[in-house]
């Protein structure tokens, strides 16, 4: 008997349309997170569980993969890519995604919502699946509040119950974590050449159909990465140390400052910050819990608190950020201060504050 999956897919194909304008020149799953791609922590999960064939299923920005992460060989695995020329939701992905699996009808198939940075224990999950012959397994998380998300009830066995749609009072604070195990069959079950989600289709269809669909719980390091915040705050968790990746390229620590980054000797950087391949922090600029993508310039006596600066980007001296997104190639002259969720687009550029703002540092 087969014990472990050896493929998986990743879906990759969203616009990250709530990651703007960090993703306007690239997949949100090619956004640096500590310093790599964050698909790298995927797939550095996916090589210690014995995957050793993945296949993306891309659609936005689907040439950028190939670039960034080749045939996949640097990384220990055989990468593929499929490209959607219109985006054929969850379900559809995974299904055009399965032309190109090697795996048997029963063979276990991971799949993974390429937004999801998981501590959880994928062979673990995979051995629940093939121990309990499941048509799908779920990797469920528990949330303090689910009200934001559908949630996922299971019975006694570990059997979903149902998928509900968010609700004002949920029945369970468990709720679908993005990280599945398919039966091979059930892929090849889902209907081609159309939009279909897994979610509000494929799912309850299972359920529906009395297959053996089943929840595994576990409750590791859990992020959606699918905002500007939780961007800034996984990079932030995987630099100190809170949340493990073999793909961490350096040692945990309070700051990650990547090779060619040049950081002035006065300056602090710290609170989990990662300074990209080629960034500057200029003397006496603080950057605090933030992330700076390659190339990015942060100018003297500047602070930054929980921002991310987008690649070639400049903050000028004396600025002041806090919760701010500025993208690619953005200038901001000195002295301004952006604060509370602000996103700054690519290439703008904003002149030297004319009052100096006397905010509290
Ligand atoms: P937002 O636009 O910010 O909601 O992000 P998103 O477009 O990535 O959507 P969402 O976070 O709901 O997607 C969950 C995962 O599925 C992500 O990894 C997406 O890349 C992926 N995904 C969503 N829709 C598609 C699709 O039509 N095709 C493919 N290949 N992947 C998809």
């Amino acid at each position: 008997m087969v014990t472990q999956a050896r493929e998986a897919i990743i879906l990759v194909g969203g616009m990250g349309t709530r990651l703007r304008p960090l993703t306007v020149h690239r997949a949100k799953p090619l956004l640096p997170v500590a310093g790599v791609p964050c698909i790298e922590h995927q797939l550095a999960n996916l090589a210690a569980a014995g995957i050793s064939h993945v296949v993306l299923a891309t659609s936005y920005r689907a040439e950028t993969f190939t670039e960034v992460l080749g045939d996949g060989s640097a990384l220990g695995l055989r990468l593929d890519y499929v490209s959607e020329d219109e985006p054929l939701g969850t379900g559809g992905a995974i299904r055009n995604a399965a032309a190109l699996l090697e795996s048997g009808p029963h063979d276990a198939v991971v799949v993974l919502n390429g937004d999801v940075l998981s501590g959880h224990d994928l062979s673990t999950q995979v051995a629940m699946h093939i121990q309990r012959r499941a048509d799908l397994t779920l990797h469920l998380t528990v949330v303090d509040d689910a009200r934001a998300f559908g949630c996922v009830p299971t019975d006694g066995s570990g059997r979903v119950l149902a998928f509900l749609e968010k609700m004002p009072q949920p029945v369970s604070n468990q709720v679908n974590a993005g990280c599945y195990v398919f039966r091979r069959a059930v892929i090849d079950a889902i209907p081609t050449g159309r939009v279909v989600s897994v979610e509000r289709e494929t799912f309850p269809a299972l359920l529906q159909a009395d297959a053996v669909v089943l929840g595994y719980v576990e409750q590791a390091y859990w992020l959606d990465l699918g905002t500007p915040a939780a961007l800034v705050a996984g990079s932030r968790d995987l630099v100190l140390g809170r949340m493990r990746s073999a793909a961490l390229p350096g040692p945990v620590g309070e700051a990650l400052v990547l090779p060619g980054a040049r950081v002035a000797a006065d300056a602090v950087v710290e609170a989990g910050s990662c300074v990209g391949p080629g960034a500057s922090v200029g003397p006496g600029a603080q950057v605090l819990g933030s992330v700076l993508l390659e190339g990015a310039q942060v100018h003297a006596g500047a602070v930054l608190r929980d921002s991310i600066v987008g690649a070639g980007a400049v903050i000028g001296a004396g600025c002041v950020l806090k919760d701010a997104v500025i993208g690619d190639g953005a200038e901001v002259g000195a002295d301004n201060e952006l604060l509370g969720g602000i996103r700054v687009w690519c290439g703008a550029r904003i002149g030297p504050a004319v009052v100096r703002f006397s905010s509290d540092r």
